[in-house]
């Protein structure tokens, strides 16, 4: 299947539209392509034109989606469907799919994050399973989880633009945004970001050999308990930093030692499996922090939140790459960084770093 790509489109959270431009601009450049960003501020998504088409799988390898910092999303862009009459969009819809010699293992319809596009979200529920068997009826769409998945966009009910991923090189949800539950006995919607954080910075592998029974873990500014609770409920021992108070639900689960001190200073007696924090500092101060707990090896994983300036947001992360950067190669150390702008974060980004 040798589509062209004409673009990409990418989601976002609404606001962060200019940093989604510059890092598609990147991963453009980086595919030897280039061209320009259709973007309006507070829409959550973009387009990001090519001046040349090229082959959609060979512009999307260039950077694989963990890569991705501010995207909630993204995939090739093929092409638009417009005029879709209101009585048969399905059949239209697979029709030409079919005529282009497109198949998928899954399709994922979709729009944009904002309470404007809310109103598509019922229309597609219920289109949905009406386009799943027109797609299966033509054989675009198959039982196969090696093929790509089909990304239809739409900004109203009339037209759509089709996009296409690798099988496994996208979001874990669609449009990036995760239906999470809140545990039972948490103490903040804080919780869900690091749930979030373990699906969307971390491998399957990762997760089952990083979140089992019986490791230990800090948390640095713990209080009121919604992180530490996601490693309690999963039988990791959590010693809880914090000099706030720590919410009753979150000690009773009996895996949690509050420790009332500096979570700049502390340390642990031995070496633990995770550090987590989620202090509010300054970006710098936090990554120097992390990247002396990974290379002291006073813990073998982090997940961490940077809290972002307004303006030049992209500077500070690179600031807070480089500052990593240093601490770990300095001692000889390879390490895995991965940064992303979570759904759960606002005006930060969540990352992961561990040793090899
Ligand atoms: C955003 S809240 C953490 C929320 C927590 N992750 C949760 O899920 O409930 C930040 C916490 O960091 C703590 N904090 C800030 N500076 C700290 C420091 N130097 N040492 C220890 N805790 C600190 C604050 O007391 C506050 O409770």
């Amino acid at each position: 299947m040798n589509l062209q790509a004409k673009g990409l489109l990418l989601h976002c959270r609404g606001g962060f539209e200019g940093e989604v431009a510059s890092e598609a601009a990147q991963a453009v450049a980086e595919a030897g392509n280039s061209g320009f960003a259709r973007a309006k501020a507070d829409t959550a998504f973009l387009r990001f034109e090519l001046y040349a088409p090229q082959d959609w799988r060979e512009l999307l390898a260039a950077r694989p989606f963990p890569d991705w910092v501010f995207a909630r999303e993204r995939y090739a862009w093929i092409d638009r469907i417009e005029n879709l009459p209101q009585q048969d969009r399905a059949g239209v819809i697979a029709t030409q799919l079919a005529a282009m010699g497109l198949a998928a293992g899954r399709v994922s319809c979709e729009f944009a994050d904002t309470n404007e596009a809310k109103e598509m979200s019922g229309f597609l529920r219920r289109f949905t399973p009406h386009l799943e068997k027109a797609l299966q009826k033509v054989g675009v769409l198959r039982a196969q989880a090696t093929l790509p998945t089909l990304h239809l966009f739409f900004e109203s009910s009339e037209a759509c633009d089709i996009g296409l991923s690798a099988a496994g090189d996208s979001s874990p949800w669609p449009m990036g945004v995760p239906r999470l539950r809140m545990p039972r006995g948490a103490p903040s919607r804080s919780t869900l970001k690091l749930a979030e954080a373990f699906y969307a910075l971390m491998s399957e592998a990762e997760r089952e050999k990083g979140l089992r029974a019986g490791l230990r873990a800090v948390d640095l500014g713990a209080c009121p308990g919604g992180w530490t609770l996601q490693f309690a409920q999963r039988g990791i021992h959590v010693q809880s930093v914090d000099n706030g108070p720590m919410a009753e639900a979150v000690l009773e689960t009996g895996m949690v030692e509050h420790v009332r001190a500096d979570g700049f200073t502390w340390r642990p007696k031995k070496p633990v499996d995770w550090m987590v924090c989620d202090m509010v500092e300054q970006p710098a101060r936090v990554a120097r922090l992390m990247a002396d707990w990974v290379a002291s090896r006073s813990c073998r994983r982090t997940i961490f939140n940077l809290k972002l300036p307004m303006k030049k947001r992209f500077d500070e992360i690179n600031r807070c790459r480089e500052i990593i950067d240093k601490a770990l190669t300095e001692q000889g150390l390879s390490y895995t960084l991965r940064m992303k702008h979570l759904y759960h974060d606002r005006e930060e980004i969540t990352a992961y770093l561990a040793l090899g």
